[in-house]
């Protein structure tokens, strides 16, 4: 609208706007649907506080069981929300008087609007085997939206991703061959799946079926525990990920044992960290590298003020994060990863002092010079008073 335009409208035009516009509205049939902003329907499919899912399969791998969700319409939730393969969710769980979280990659491909989880059994796995025992067809969770950067970002990977994967670590890679083979990515992902004997392989047929209808992707097994024909033997080594990584990014997901292990043979390739990518960790265990850090077997007092203004005093065990002894509580504190990386578990230590380890150190700036820590990888080394956000 040019100057000149502007200047030639008598002023009491814009005198009338107003009026005309209440006008307009107040005669308006009370029915009339109102307008919603594409965006903020985009933002709230792709960003639900919370999706109510039910399992509607279950089906047994070696030493895991795969869970079929999908949306629960009677509880509200009509469809799930979109992810990019390699991505997790976060399964909001109530067990013992504990309230939890625990993060499962999505083994799905985004094309299916269902979600796919593998659960392992674990001994002593306190949700595994909770999850493993109690959950069938018909059971109802509630779970996050889809979280977690391990995913194939074109501006920032290649165009080739060596994909490591130790046992039940081919969950998130078995969701990105599938999603290319079904043309939802399109990079070659070369997999070094590592398992104990061929027995233990999971996955094994379809990943099979997968190679052969798709030359982007090629599945290479190292089994550590038996020597057979047609497979490697040993471990995934410096000299292996050196025959296919050249000019390829390193996707790794498995074990914290086998992260310390790849570390050091993709130190000794000498490939820049940009090009390694680590999967979240899962929940934080204190190892040998936390050696001397923490005192074991100390049991401090930790008071919780949450912000509908209750103080709690609990326990917290020294080699248990705050995250847990909060959990243990049956306090229900935000969580997502457990590993440091989302930043949902979020707390104000007021007073005390805790032992963040060093890889789940992923803290802003202005949170360690104001005093925040990361619930979940943060272990107490005295008495700490906190403040913390529930939901
Ligand atoms: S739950 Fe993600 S940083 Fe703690």
């Amino acid at each position: 609208m040019s100057k000149d335009y502007l200047n030639s409208v008598p002023a009491e035009r814009f005198a009338t706007i107003i009026p005309r516009r209440r006008a307009i509205i107040e005669s308006a049939s009370a029915e009339m649907p109102r307008y919603e902003y594409n965006v903020n329907v985009l933002a709230r499919d792709l960003h639900p506080k919370v999706q109510h899912v039910v399992v509607s399969d279950v089906k047994e791998l070696f030493n895991a069981r795969l869970y079929t969700l999908v949306p629960d319409k009677e509880l509200g939730t009509d469809k799930l929300a979109y992810f990019q393969a390699g991505q997790y969710i976060s399964l909001d769980l109530s067990i013992d008087g504990s309230r939890l979280t625990r993060p499962y990659s999505l083994c799905s491909a985004p094309s299916t609007g269902e979600y796919q989880i593998m659960v392992k059994n674990m001994k002593n796995g306190f949700a595994s085997e909770y999850i493993n025992s109690n959950f069938r067809v018909g059971t109802k969770i509630d779970v996050s939206e889809p979280s977690g950067f391990f995913y194939h970002e074109p501006l920032r990977d290649s165009g080739k991703v060596v994909g490591i994967a130790g046992g039940s670590g081919i969950a998130p890679f078995i969701s990105m061959a599938r999603a290319i083979v079904s043309g939802i990515e399109d990079f070659e992902l070369i997999l070094l799946y590592g398992s104990r004997t061929e027995e233990e392989i999971l996955f094994r047929e379809e990943l099979d079926e997968l190679e052969k209808k798709c030359s982007k992707i090629k599945v290479i097994h190292v089994l550590s525990d038996e020597e057979r024909e047609g497979y490697r033997h040993g471990f995934i080594s410096a000299d292996l990920i050196g025959e296919f990584c050249e000019d390829g990014s390193v996707f790794v997901c498995g074990s914290q044992g086998m992260y310390d292990y790849i570390r050091k043979e993709t130190d000794k390739l000498g490939l820049p960290i940009k090009r390694v990518r680590f999967d979240a960790y899962g929940e934080y265990r204190l190892g040998k590298r936390d050696e001397g850090k923490v005192e074991t077997g100390k049991v401090y007092e930790l008071t919780v003020k949450t912000n509908d203004g209750l103080t709690h005093v609990i326990p917290a065990r020294s080699d248990e994060s705050i995250l847990v002894a909060v959990e243990r509580a049956g306090i229900k504190a935000p969580s997502k990863c457990r590993s440091g990386e989302c930043g949902w578990c979020r707390a104000r230590l007021v007073s005390g002092e805790v032992y963040i380890p060093e890889m789940t150190e992923r803290r802003r700036q202005y949170d360690k010079v104001a005093g925040y820590i990361h619930a979940c990888c943060s272990f107490p080394l005295s008495d700490c008073v906190i403040t913390i956000n529930c939901e």
